[in-house]
Parts: structure tokens; C-alpha cells; sequence
């Protein structure tokens, strides 16, 4: 049997709520040590559990959260009450369960008519708030089956855009339009770190040791890169 190698430091825990719990201790010895922690935060189902983890009376409380400033790795263009918001996930399950300061929250505006001028304002904004190129503390990013993270899809623009922190997305299912940090912005972070759990990513995992999809070229510059995975998600590598 075969063991491909991850790029990276691994963690491999039990199941989905374990790797929460592991991340969740991470972050918040992350956030220890810097003031402000700037920190961008990662949609769709699998991160719901370390935000409510965080949010959990394991960690609420040891947290210094007057020091946190949040942005997003990306969001799709609906409403932030929509469902699919990934700001209505975050909200949700952490931002109002902690007391971070609302001016901290960066929300990407992805409801705006204009995408590419929304994603233009979002860039500035890391840029005012992290410097050039923004240093983020850490980038917590998921996997999608098809290789890509964040909102930079297979095929698309957003893969190559370099010179802008973040960009307009484009994905192949609903909602289609989103907003992506960039490869530059995700690669100029102190730490990023991938969540990724279940059987279903086998291909993207092993698509990103082979370089073939988006994923693949999360390479920090100067920064670290974490992997947080179940067993589930490690047995597929082999
Ligand atoms: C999003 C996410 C996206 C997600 C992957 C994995 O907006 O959907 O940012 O990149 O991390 O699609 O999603 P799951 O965690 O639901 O498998």
C-alpha cells in the first residue's frame, strides 16, 4: 500500500469533531501570541464544527477575542442572510457567541451588484489591515472534491490573478458567483491551515500532491502550512 505524502505538518485525528477540537486548540494558542489576530475563515460544512467549537465553553473563555479581527476566505454573492452566506455560517456559529468587536468583523461584501469592484474594496481592505502583501496570522482554508479552495475553481480566471488580494470566483454549482482571496494573498499568510475530513476528498487530496488541482498551489511563502485531517480523509491518501 502506498503512502503519499502531504506537503506540510499533519494531523490526523479520529473523526470530524476531534479535528475541530485540535484546530480549535490550535487557534486559540495562535491567537495567544499576537495581538491583533487576524484571522480569515473558510466556508461550506466542514469548519461549522470548530466554530462552534471555539464558541463552546471548552475554549469561549480563554480566548482574548477584543484582539481578533476576522475576515473570510471567500463568499458567494447572496445575501449575508442567506443560507448559503458564508458570513451567515460564521455568524452563526461563532460571531454571535463571542464578543469580538463588530468593527473587527470584515465581512466580504458579495451581495454587491458590482463583484469586481466589491473584491477591489476587499483587497484595499487586507491591504489597510494586514499590509502589502497582507499578513494574515492565519488562513484557514477547506477542500473541495474538485481540488479547489477558497472560491478559486478549476478552469478559472481567479487561479491566475496576481496583483489583487482578492478577486470575483467563479464556481460550477449554485450559488455560482463568489469572492476569493488570491493565491498571492493565501500564500503571503503566516499560517494556513486546510480542515479537510471524510472519504470524500480522496481525489483532491491526492490532486494536490500531484500539483493537478487549484488547491495545490496553496505554497506559503514564508509562512506555515497545517493540515487537520480525520482518519476518513488520511486513509484515502493511501
Ligand atoms: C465555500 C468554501 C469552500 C469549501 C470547500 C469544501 O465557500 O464553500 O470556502 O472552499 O471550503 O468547498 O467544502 P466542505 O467543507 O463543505 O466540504
Amino acid at each position: 500500500m502506498t503512502t503519499v505524502e502531504l506537503r506540510g505538518e499533519v494531523s490526523i485525528l479520529t473523526d470530524p469533531i476531534a479535528v475541530a477540537g485540535t484546530a480549535a486548540q490550535w487557534i486559540s494558542e495562535q491567537s495567544a501570541l499576537v495581538d491583533p489576530f487576524r484571522i480569515a475563515l473558510s466556508g461550506g460544512a466542514t469548519p461549522r464544527f470548530l466554530y462552534e467549537a471555539l464558541a463552546s465553553s471548552a475554549f469561549k473563555n480563554g480566548v482574548d477575542w477584543s484582539r481578533w479581527h476576522v475576515y473570510f476566505g471567500d463568499e458567494r454573492a447572496v445575501s449575508p442572510e442567506d443560507v448559503h452566506s458564508n458570513y451567515r455560517l460564521v455568524r452563526d456559529a461563532l460571531l454571535s457567541k463571542v464578543p469580538i468587536p463588530l468593527g473587527q468583523v470584515h465581512r466580504m461584501e458579495a451581495e454587491a451588484a458590482d463583484l469586481d469592484r466589491s473584491a477591489s474594496e476587499y483587497s484595499q481592505l487586507l491591504e489597510a489591515g494586514c499590509g502589502a502583501p497582507p499578513r494574515l496570522d492565519v488562513v484557514l482554508l477547506g477542500l473541495g472534491s474538485d481540488g479547489h479552495t477558497a472560491s478559486l475553481f478549476p478552469g478559472t480566471a481567479a487561479l491566475d490573478v496576481a496583483g489583487s488580494w482578492a478577486t470575483r470566483g467563479r464556481a460550477d454549482f449554485e450559488p455560482f458567483d463568489r469572492i476569493t482571496l488570491t493565491f498571492p494573498a493565501i500564500n503571503a499568510a503566516a499560517h494556513v491551515a486546510f480542515l479537510v475530513t471524510g472519504s470524500g476528498k480522496s481525489e483532491a487530496l491526492h490532486g494536490f500532491v500531484e500539483g493537478t488541482v487549484p488547491a495545490a498551489r496553496v505554497r506559503p511563502d514564508e509562512g506555515g502550512l497545517l493540515w487537520f485531517l480525520d482518519i476518513a480523509a488520511a486513509n484515502s491518501l493511501h
